[in-house]
């Protein structure tokens, strides 16, 4: 019903690294050609946890930014924005406040992991307590299917389903609805109204989701329906009212997970990072001084890479032959560490070079990377209000 639109965001706590590339931002290069694809800068949530640190979400924003555009990210193709700038994802989130229970926010596991994970910060506020469904209102309100998220994001989705579940459950329900419904199913013409009746009556009796898959094929494919009609189709089939909010799903990017100089997961937490735009001096000194597998304490010692953290990333950075002659050279000494790992710094290097080349011209000229927002900003605007207009209606606040 609604185009396939996948819709992600990133808070700007501090600059990217390589971690971020192979964990997200590879994947919304790739998403961005398939799919219509909403990328923001989530200040807002940003706020939720840094709200006595203001002085660095502004400078993060510009900064992680370019990041996205180093990495790949085309704003010909995706549209980039800053939620803050975005007023209507304030206003849904108020909206749903009204109807979210306190039960399911509390109920979110990130609540309590990261109020003790950041215990040096009093996380005992109304903005924490509301950041998933901040969120929840970020996805909803651009009714997007696909929100590629890491694992550790998934019962957010699932509570932002929830949430739309509820909406469409206690505002979906036009006056006359059961009549209203049937107007449209004529609509459908004989043949096709039949066919409808049928799938919708097999799902709501025997919960058959091929039935429901049918019924929904069915809608797609029907020409000449008013967007009303359809939206009406789409929730009676289901049983529920009009389908005003669209329930999301999570994309997991798959598990890739980039080991760090430590051999841990690469995390700003841990000090292990290579900045995204590192200058390659610094890769190149950061990379020598890893730490290796402890054994190999002299030249001739033989080591085992399965102990070392930089053979965790030439499983990244190289191809089967270096693998091979890293392998066979440090079990049998037959080569150096530092020899090893100059072709993890050249792979590094080689990865990160068309990045300083394409972050140029936007650190030669900040206006682009404004430029970029301020139109990104604006088509997404004009988005999130198409839906705002429905909620607003649904919840009595209309003026049409
Ligand atoms: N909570 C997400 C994170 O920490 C960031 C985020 C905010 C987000 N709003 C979103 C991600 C909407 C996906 C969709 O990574
Ligand atoms: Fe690690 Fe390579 Fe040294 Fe072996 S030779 S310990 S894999 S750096």
């Amino acid at each position: 019903m609604f185009a396939d639109r996948v819709l992600s965001g990133m808070r700007p706590t501090g600059a990217l690294h390589l971690g971020h590339y192979h964990g997200v931002l590879k994947n919304w290069v790739k998403l961005q050609s398939e799919f219509p694809c909403l990328f923001f800068v989530a200040d807002w949530h940003a706020l939720t946890t840094h709200y006595d640190e203001v002085a660095v979400i502004g400078a993060n924003t510009q900064e992680m930014v370019i990041d996205w555009l180093a990495s790949g990210v085309d704003p010909s193709q995706a549209t980039l924005f800053v939620q803050s700038r975005v007023p209507q994802h304030a206003e849904l989130h108020l909206l749903l406040s009204m109807m979210a229970p306190l039960s399911w926010l509390e109920r979110v596991p990130t609540y309590k992991d990261q109020q003790e994970k950041l215990s040096e910060k009093d996380l005992t506020t109304y903005g924490f307590l509301g950041y998933p469904l901040l969120q929840a209102a970020d996805i909803l309100i651009y009714r997007a299917i696909h929100v590629p998220v890491g694992e550790d994001q998934v019962p957010h989705i699932e509570f932002s389903r929830e949430v739309a579940r509820r909406f469409n459950h206690l505002y979906g329900k036009e006056p006359g609805y059961e009549l209203k419904a049937e107007e449209s199913v004529k609509k459908l013409g004989s043949k096709r109204a039949k066919l409808y009746r049928e799938l919708r009556d097999k799902y709501q009796e025997t919960g058959d989701d091929g039935a429901l898959e049918a019924g929904r094929g069915l809608l797609a494919d029907a020409q000449n329906l008013s967007m009303g009609d359809r939206e009406r189709l789409f929730g009676h089939l289901e049983g529920g009212g009009k389908i005003i909010l669209v329930e999301p799903e999570a994309l997991l990017t798959q598990s890739s997970r980039m080991p760090g100089l430590d051999g841990q997961k690469m995390s700003k937490s841990y000090h292990n990072t290579i900045a995204l735009r590192e200058d390659a001096k610094s890769v190149e000194k950061k990379i020598r001084t890893m730490p290796t597998d402890p054994a190999r304490v002299r030249r001739n010692d033989v080591g085992d890479p399965a102990k070392c953290p930089v053979w965790q990333l030439h499983l990244v950075y190289s191809d089967d032959k270096t693998r091979e002659w890293a392998s066979a050279g440090c079990k049998s000494a037959g080569i150096g560490c530092i020899e090893c790992k100059q072709p993890v710094i050249d792979g590094v290097l080689r990865e990160q070079t068309p990045m300083h080349e394409r972050a140029q011209k936007y650190l030669d000229d900040p206006t682009l990377v404004k430029n970029i927002l301020e139109d990104g900003c604006e088509k997404a605007r004009k988005l999130a209000e198409e839906t705002m207009r429905d909620v607003r209606n649904a919840m009595g606040l209309g003026n049409e």
